[in-house]
């Protein structure tokens, strides 16, 4: 059998989760299903800290995505409070992890309640420069590319931008976090192997670690293993790796 390889790339600067399965959770403890979300939001502070901790430059929280308004009234009401609350209740203590906080998504359709938290919280850390939790509400990676074409057609239409003159990077600086540091890794709780329409466009060559364990239970040794895990991958974009043989045929060959 052949040993693991040992961690040869340099840690990721920037990971993104998607936080699946607070229902499966809160079901196998015979709990509501809004148990399983408060859950889930005391996991976001502990693994935001941990983060930090590690140096990571930013963390990406999938939080709603633009299908999730699908789900009964209910839970979309409790989720909204959640957010508002959490944003409320944890502004001091990023403030004082100089940790900054973002938002990607289309925020125009987000209540008030959560509006005002999230404006509050932007404000009051946006000096941090320790990481950036970056909280994707709202958030659909079909539609930010829909919304960046957007933008690109209206500096067309007003003759300022030739359309075959258009390359990735003009749409890439039209995305929500234009500055957004390259997405190493893609972590996802719960279990299923799709990305859920999160990051869509970023994650071109980010690395995937899916696990079974559900988001209430992901704990820092799970963040430290998939961590270690993207360590060990050896990334490619597209190329190959420094000791792969020339596959170009010798001079002699061709003429022979
Ligand atoms: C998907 O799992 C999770 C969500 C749609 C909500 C994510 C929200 C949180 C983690 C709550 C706190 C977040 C913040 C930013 C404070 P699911 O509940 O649909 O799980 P299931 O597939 O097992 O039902």
């Amino acid at each position: 059998m052949s040993e693991r390889p040992a961690e040869t790339s340099p840690g990721p600067r920037h990971i993104g989760i998607i936080m699946d399965g607070n229902g499966r959770w809160a079901r196998r403890l015979g709990l509501p299903r809004s148990a399983g979300h408060r859950a889930g939001a005391r996991t976001v502070r502990r693994i935001t800290e941990h983060a930090a901790r590690l140096g990571l430059r930013q963390l990406t929280l999938y939080a709603f995505s633009s299908e999730n308004w699908s789900r009964p009234e209910g839970e979309v009401r409790l989720l909204m409070r959640l957010f508002a609350r959490y944003l409320r209740s944890e502004r001091e203590r990023l403030l004082r992890n100089g940790i900054r906080l973002r938002v990607i998504g289309r925020l125009d359709a987000l209540p008030a309640l959560v509006l005002d938290e999230l404006a509050a919280s932007m404000e009051a850390t946006r000096h941090g420069a320790r990481m950036t939790l970056c909280l994707a509400i709202n958030y659909g990676g079909r539609n930010e590319i829909v919304d960046a074409c957007r933008a690109l057609a209206a500096r067309a239409v007003a003759g300022k931008l030739d359309p075959d003159a258009i390359e990735a990077e003009d749409l890439a600086a039209c995305l929500y976090q234009p500055d957004m540091p390259p997405l190493d890794l893609i972590i996802r709780t719960a279990g299923e192997m799709r990305l859920s329409n999160f990051l869509l466009w970023q994650a071109a060559y980010a690395e995937l670690w899916v696990t079974e364990v559900p988001w209430p239970e992901f704990d820092a040794d799970c963040l430290d293993r998939a961590i270690a895990d993207f360590r060990r991958r050896e990334r490619r974009f597209g190329g190959l790796p420094a000791d792969a043989p020339d596959l170009r045929p010798s001079p002699t060959a061709l003429r022979g």
